[in-house]
């Protein structure tokens, strides 16, 4: 029963959130979105400040030197990605605010169990890298496709554009570590 009450509350939200469904019309609904989405922005912006922080332990872990410079590009990036997430904020006329992202607390932590239980300067370690890189980016690109999503459908374009910029690196970072990772498995 409890089942069923939940995935009727999913569907009539995706629903809602299908490209090409009308926007949101009632002051309500629109305020409801606007929270979901500002709570989103506020959970990236802290989980790529978290990954600032984190990703130079991964980069002085990794043996390859090319991973190590993908990676060392990659926390180039990652400032880049915080700071348009300030540049949101300020579009959306608020107080720039981290909420703590339990997601990202979780991949980075599996992150550093990777580099505790192997050993430094193996492909094993290597691997293990790029397999927690590649968590990390499958949840961002997951988590900037649903903002953008959010910001569309509360007519910000101007701000969706700022976000498709993150996406688009995050895409690139995770294609590379693909080839990276296949080129490391051969
Ligand atoms: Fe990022």
């Amino acid at each position: 029963m409890k089942k069923t009450l939940t995935s009727q509350k999913v569907s009539s939200e995706t629903i809602n959130a299908l490209p090409g469904q009308p926007l949101a019309t009632s002051v309500e609904t629109a305020s409801g979105l606007l929270e979901l989405f500002t709570d989103g922005i506020k959970d990236m912006y802290w989980a790529e400040n978290h990954l600032v922080k984190s990703l130079p332990k991964m980069v002085s872990a990794a043996d390859s030197s090319k991973l190590e410079s993908a990676l060392s590009d990659h926390l180039k990036l990652t400032k880049d990605h915080a700071d348009r997430l300030e540049k949101v904020f300020e579009l959306l006329n608020i107080k720039k605010q981290a909420k703590k992202c339990d997601s990202m607390e979780g991949l980075v932590m599996s992150g550093e169990h990777i580099i505790e239980n192997t050993i430094a300067g193996t492909k094993g370690r290597d691997t293990g890298l790029i397999m927690s890189a590649l968590k990390v980016e499958n949840f961002e690109i997951t988590s900037y496709k649903g903002l953008i999503q959010l910001a569309a459908m509360l007519e910000r374009p101007d701000i969706a554009e700022l976000l498709k910029k993150n996406l688009a690196d995050e895409m690139e970072a995770d294609q590379m570590l693909t080839a990276m990772s296949q080129k490391n498995a051969a």
